[in-house]
């Protein structure tokens, strides 16, 4: 269902994890006010309250929440609700104790945590669908309710012999047959052949690669199975106008987020720093992976109000920094921010933890700075309602080539993400808009395209690419790409295979895991290859080679590490067989800029500046220094600041984490 209130929000949203079932009811008012006065506009509730809601089986217990959800929508808040299916209660294990998960060890999970459930459990997912619909039917009406959320940050993989059995059924759903499989997985390798599905293991470790993709398809299709259930239970209830999200956790591994978000209407996200400072280049990089999870703007469903409780040093982050972090995740696209949480519990785990009000029942320090922020977004909700972040990069994001890189990763220092990130970083840098998207998404429009490390290739990711290099689109394909086949089996071409080979013009003759940096001498640039090391051989004579290595070992030794092919358009083709420093990295995407006529933006280091684009085709800029020191910034136009209401115009002074919003004209 595309849902239109979470595409084009009449408002964008502020508030905190709200759990009144901790407090006696006579407090709320005084909680409620507080919220006012901060401009809190939505809360989330409920999403650990079970065995509030439903203390004993089939007796439930809603009125608290309906009384909590009614004095919110007087003073003007709406709910956001959660079903509580990552708090499974007490009573639910004691009469199910099977549906606590099996960790890898054979260990079962305690009870008295979270997401302690084992994912295939049919009775605990029956359960989680009948309190689900219970609640549907008591508040799917409410006019004060705006979206539901399931579950809460999924997490668990289980081992259990229920998913064993439930994995070979979703081999043999997949599969077909076993010799299909037996062949797929060259099991005769080692002695794996398998003559009965009841034979298949679930991986522990290192195992066979097509095994090992499967079972992570298998955990992501389980994990479908189950947000069905809910979404199934909740939907016939709702408003037309309800949205349904998972609050999801950045590069988090264990599943397939696109996979995931199809069956959801909004997505979302949990956002913490933990220690430290955050690196706008990297956080950005997670709001825009967000942003692509549904191709549109999200919410940022939880953040730190201060500090966490969860590090070995939960250090609590700098005055006003959390505001910058609030503008960085909107200019991004998000449309709302939700502090977790809003008060502290005298017990449960999370004492400790950063809150708006502590627990004595007094606004924190930090709650000065939310209410700032509060008023700030109630009063620019009508700038930014609606507007969007327009890309004209994309980096293709591809979970199985991830799950297949890193259980294979030739060189442990290898990452998937790390290795995207260098190209994310090069353009970030230069102010400029990248979606991060599904290798598998529509590329129409984008006028350059980044594939890194994508090393499964099926024919339609092939195709895809084509119909993007005849529209217009530049391409670079990176190391890595075009290894394998859906199965994780090796292709029987060498790298990128036969489709990107015809494109970028180059194979890949061999690789090499780097212990030291490889020098490398470009038309562009000179620098090095950090841990991987591609040589290519040039198909035609029209690839030229940008960059060679200099000597090294041997193999290396004068061989194209970089090449470009100019198609017709003109576009450029570029295979990167190197992994580049960050600074001969920088050089070379700067230099695919030019020609690509996207035009970076010159800011101080650690001064960010991103842009949406509002329905009326205004465009709103956001100017934030991440840095804890003055910054001078220059604004080319005169502009109106939306946050000094004052024109600016010239070398602007930005205090430590100070942030301009501003428009060419006064909008
Ligand atoms: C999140 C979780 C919240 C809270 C928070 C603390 O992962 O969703 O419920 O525990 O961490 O940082």
């Amino acid at each position: 269902m595309d849902n239109s209130s979470a595409t084009n929000p009449q408002r964008l949203h502020f508030g905190a994890a709200f759990y009144p079932e901790h407090w006696p009811p006579e407090r709320w008012d005084v909680d409620i006010a507080l919220m006012q006065q901060a401009k809190i506009s939505v809360v989330r509730m409920a999403e650990f309250a079970w065995s509030t809601m439903e203390p004993r089986p089939g007796v439930y217990q809603f009125d608290w929440l309906e009384t909590a959800i009614n004095k919110l929508a007087e003073a003007g808040i709406r709910t956001v609700l959660g079903t509580p299916s990552a708090a499974p209660p007490a009573w639910l294990v004691q009469i199910y104790p099977d549906m606590l998960a099996v960790d890898e060890n054979g260990r079962r999970v305690q009870f008295g945590n979270r997401c302690h459930y084992c994912v295939t459990s049919p009775e605990f997912g029956a359960a989680s669908q009948k309190i689900a619909k219970a609640m549907a039917e008591r508040f799917g009406q409410s006019p004060h309710i705006i979206g539901w959320q399931i579950d809460n940050e999924y997490n668990r993989v289980c081992y259990c012999p229920r998913c064993q059995s439930e994995f070979q059924k979703f081999l043999q759903l997949s599969y077909g047959t076993l010799d299909n499989l037996n062949e797929h997985w060259s099991t005769a390798y080692w002695s794996q052949t398998y003559s009965d599905w009841a034979q298949i293991p679930i991986p522990i470790g290192p195992h066979n690669p097509g095994l090992m993709l499967a079972f992570r398809r298998f955990i992501t299709r389980a994990y479908q199975n189950f947000q069905k259930l809910q979404i199934d239970a909740l939907r016939p209830y709702l408003k037309p106008d309800d949205w349904i999200t998972h609050n999801f956790m950045g590069w988090f591994n264990a599943f397939d987020h696109y996979a995931l978000n199809e069956d959801l209407d909004l997505a979302s996200w949990d956002w913490y720093i933990g220690t430290g400072r955050h690196n706008y280049l990297d956080s950005g990089a997670v709001h825009d992976l967000t942003r692509g999870f549904k191709r549109k703007n999200f919410w940022l469903m939880e953040t730190q109000p201060g500090h966490v409780n969860w590090k070995p040093v939960n250090t609590t982050l700098d005055k006003n920094e959390a505001r910058a972090m609030a503008y960085h995740a909107i200019a991004h696209g998000a449309d709302a921010i939700l502090y977790w949480q809003w008060r502290s519990a005298y017990g449960g785990q999370e004492q400790y933890h950063g809150t708006l009000v502590d627990q004595s029942g007094q606004p924190r320090p930090f709650y000065n700075e939310a209410r700032r922020l509060g008023k700030e977004i109630e009063r620019l909700s009508p700038l930014l309602a609606g507007s969007e972040v327009k890309a004209r990069i994309a980096i293709l994001n591809d979970y199985e080539s991830r799950w297949s890189l890193e259980a294979q990763p030739h060189n442990a220092n290898f990452s998937y993400v790390e290795h995207l990130m260098s190209y994310y970083r090069a353009f970030a840098s230069r102010n400029i808009a990248v979606d991060i998207i599904s290798a598998d998404a529509s590329l129409q429009g984008y006028r350059l395209v980044v594939v890194p490390a994508l090393a499964l290739l099926d024919e339609k990711r092939q195709e895809s690419l084509r119909e993007l290099t005849k529209n217009n689109g530049h391409l670079i394909v990176t190391l890595r790409t075009g290894v394998k086949d859906r199965h994780n089996a090796l292709l029987p071409s060498r790298p990128p295979g036969p489709v990107l080979s015809e494109l970028t013009g180059v194979e890949v003759v061999e690789y090499y895991a780097l212990t030291d940096p490889a020098p490398i001498k470009g038309n562009w640039f000179d620098g090095q290859s950090n841990q991987w090391a591609e040589t290519l051989r040039l198909l035609t004579d029209r690839p030229t080679p940008i960059a060679h290595y200099k000597a090294y070992n041997g193999w290396l030794d004068d061989q194209p590490a970089l090449s470009m092919r100019v198609a017709s358009g003109p576009v450029h083709i570029y295979y990167v067989g190197a992994y580049f420093d960050p600074a001969a990295q920088q050089k070379f995407i700067d230099q695919v800029l030019r020609f690509t006529g996207i035009r970076p933006i010159v800011t101080p280091s650690g001064v960010e500046w991103s842009t949406r684009q509002r329905p009326d085709g205004q465009d709103v800029h956001f100017i934030i220094n991440h840095t804890a020191s003055i910054q001078t910034v220059n604004i080319p136009w005169p502009s109106f600041d939306h946050i000094s209401g004052q024109m600016i115009r010239g070398d602007v002074q930005l205090g430590a984490y100070a942030v301009a919003i501003i428009t060419k004209e006064k909008v």
